[in-house]
Parts: C-alpha cells; sequence; structure tokens
C-alpha cells in the first residue's frame, strides 16, 4: 500500500551557483560522507559532472522529504538522507540516524528515480508499506 508519493525539480544554475557562492560547504550540507567522496571525485575529473550530481541528489532528497509527508524537518535532514546505487546503476535511498529509526517503525520503504537535462534535475519517489506489513 501506498504511504506517499514526492516529487522535485531543481534548477541545477542554482545548484551551481550556491556552490560558487559557498563552495564545498553547500556539498557538506546536503551529502552524506558516501556521496560526498562521490561527489568530489566526479568534481575533480569533470565539474560540471559534481554540479549535476549535487543538483540530482538535491531533488531526490527533496522528493522523498515530500513523500513520507515531513518535508525538510526532522527527523528528515539532507544528510540522513542517502541516494546510493545498485549494481545495475538504479538509484536506492539509504537512511541513516533518526530518520531510519522513524522509518524503519513504520515498516516503510522507498523508490526513487532521478533524471536530468541541460538546467534541471528531477526526481520521484514512493514510499510504501514494507510487504512484511500487508495484511
Ligand atoms: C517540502 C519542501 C522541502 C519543499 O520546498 P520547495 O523546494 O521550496 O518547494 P517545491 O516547489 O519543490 O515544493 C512545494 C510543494 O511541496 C509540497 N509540500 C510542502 N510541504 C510538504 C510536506 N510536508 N509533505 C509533502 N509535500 C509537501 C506542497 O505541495 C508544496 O506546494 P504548495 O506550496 O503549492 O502547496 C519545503 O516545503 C519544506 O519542507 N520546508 C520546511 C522546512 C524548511 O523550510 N527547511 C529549509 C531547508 S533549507
Amino acid at each position: 500500500m501506498i504511504y506517499g508519493i514526492g516529487t522535485d525539480i531543481c534548477d541545477i544554475r542554482r545548484i551551481q551557483a550556491s556552490l560558487a557562492r559557498h563552495g564545498e560547504r553547500f556539498a557538506e550540507k546536503i551529502l552524506s560522507e558516501v556521496e560526498l567522496t562521490t561527489w568530489q571525485m566526479r568534481s575533480q575529473r569533470w565539474p560540471e559532472r559534481g554540479v549535476r550530481y549535487l543538483a540530482t541528489r538535491f531533488s531526490a532528497k527533496e522528493a522523498f522529504s515530500k513523500a513520507i509527508g515531513l518535508g525538510m524537518r526532522m527527523p528528515m535532514t539532507w544528510r540522513s538522507c542517502e541516494i546510493g546505487k545498485l549494481p545495475s546503476g538504479q538509484p536506492t535511498i539509504v537512511l541513516h540516524g533518526e530518520l531510519k529509526i522513524w522509518f524503519d517503525a513504520k515498516g516503510l520503504s522507498a523508490h526513487v528515480t532521478v533524471t536530468d537535462e541541460t538546467d534541471y534535475a528531477a526526481s520521484f519517489c514512493v514510499v510504501e508499506y514494507s510487504d512484511k506489513n500487508r495484511l
């Protein structure tokens, strides 16, 4: 059964501007440790890919925050919602800390998809009750 859905569109130029203004501190605010390492590697090789990576993470986290119905309010935080990757390349949500405890206690699971094109990154997220909770 569906618990909630969420979507977000992010202007990549705004992410670029925030990075230009605040530097790595902006990425550190949005990304988990694992994501930050990926972002640093991508940015070093090709800065534009780093910006796109950050923008898709930003939009996926916002989409997730809407799907769980909290928005960016505790226990939802940028860094406790990590967008991981399966071996196939499919994005997956990995939660940490208080957010993970809150989410698991409700018996929820999440699905997310992201995309980007020229100036925009967009994400869609579905949160459902896990199979074990089905009657
Ligand atoms: C949900 C949230 C993250 C999205 O904000 P945003 O990126 O500025 O705006 P978007 O256009 O992407 O989304 C806005 C829509 O999100 C939806 N939304 C708002 N709160 C929501 C919630 N708790 N759960 C699900 N959806 C929500 C609404 O439909 C809203 O549209 P509306 O204003 O026309 O009603 C934001 O509203 C929020 O949580 N703010 C509270 C905390 C905050 O201000 N944190 C600062 C973070 S830096």
